[in-house]
């Protein structure tokens, strides 16, 4: 945070912003989907890869924030296991705007103790893709900053059949039990916290197959703005309204719990989730 604070011009609007947020709870991991692209191109007569090229400093101004802030994962949707449907020209494109971030930003990643890791079917990527993304990936392996995951050839669905395929095959070669822990252990993004907050650009009231198991308590933050204008500004705005969020995880709301708090619901299983506070019933 401090990090954040010192790097942002005096009397701006984004210090004004970042002073404002609570430094005590800041989202352990941000998701984000990347949306609005082929508008942006659209509304300015400009071939829809513009939108995707216009996009880049977009993803590198929330990376680097993200980084500054510590905030502990961010998990950017870059390409969908449904985005192959697209014109082969536009598809290629995005593989050589991968290719060509990959490489400039090592640096950054370097400079900000940021681990990447790539997420979805990666098997299906073309191989300089691969190529460039192991690279990055062992070479952030040790850095203990924020974890930056980016999704490609990524399905919500495909990511739960890969996990429920790993616990039938080692249900073969023993016992396992079948738990959210061990589904969960079994995703992509195992180890890491799910996200508590996830930001979608474009104005789409949808979750497009994205993190569908992690997202269970996310809260949710929609903007008109499309993801190539996505600034600072609007991500700080993004995790200023996350903080002012009454997370209830099925619970009762901060103002409903009376001041003898202490029990949880019968019938709740305190093991599921964690409670925002401890819940007791009103006397009867
Ligand atoms: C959605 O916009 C965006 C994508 C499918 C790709 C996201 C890619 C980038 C942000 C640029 C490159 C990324 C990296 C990590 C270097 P859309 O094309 O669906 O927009 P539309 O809904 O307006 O058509």
């Amino acid at each position: 945070m401090k990090d954040l604070l010192e790097a942002l011009a005096p009397g701006s609007d984004e210090l004004a912003l970042a002073r404002a947020i609570d430094s005590g709870r800041i989202p352990a991991h941000i998701a984000i989907i990347m949306d609005g692209n082929g508008r942006w191109a659209r509304q300015r007569n400009l071939p829809r890869v513009a939108g995707h090229k216009q996009g880049v400093p977009a993803v590198r101004a929330t990376v680097e924030t993200c980084a500054r802030l510590g905030v502990g994962a961010l998990t950017l949707y870059a390409f969908s296991v449904e985005n192959w449907k697209r014109p082969r020209i536009e598809v290629d494109t995005l593989w050589r705007l991968l290719r060509v971030y990959l490489r400039a930003e090592l640096a950054l990643m370097m400079r900000h103790d940021i681990r990447f890791t790539a997420i979805g079917r990666l098997e299906a990527l073309p191989a300089p893709v691969r190529t460039e993304l192991d690279l990055v990936t062992r070479r952030t392996s040790g850095n203990r900053g924020l974890r930056l995951n980016l999704a490609i050839n990524y399905g919500g669905r495909a990511e739960l059949v890969d996990a429920v395929k790993a616990l039938v095959k080692e249900a073969r070669n023993g016992e396992v039990e079948v738990t959210e822990q061990a589904i969960s252990a079994r995703l992509y993004t195992a180890g890491q916290p799910d996200p508590d907050l996830l930001i979608r650009t474009s104005g789409e009231m949808r979750i497009s197959n994205f993190l569908l198991w992690q997202i269970a308590y996310a809260e949710l933050y929609v903007t008109e703005t499309l993801w190539p204008d996505f600034t600072r500004v609007e991500l700080l705005r993004a995790i200023l309204d996350y903080q002012k969020r009454d997370r209830r995880y099925g619970g009762l709301g901060s103002s409903d719990v009376p001041s003898s708090a202490g029990a949880v619901l019968p019938g709740g299983d305190p093991a599921r989730e964690p409670m925002s506070q401890p819940v007791s019933l009103p006397a009867r």
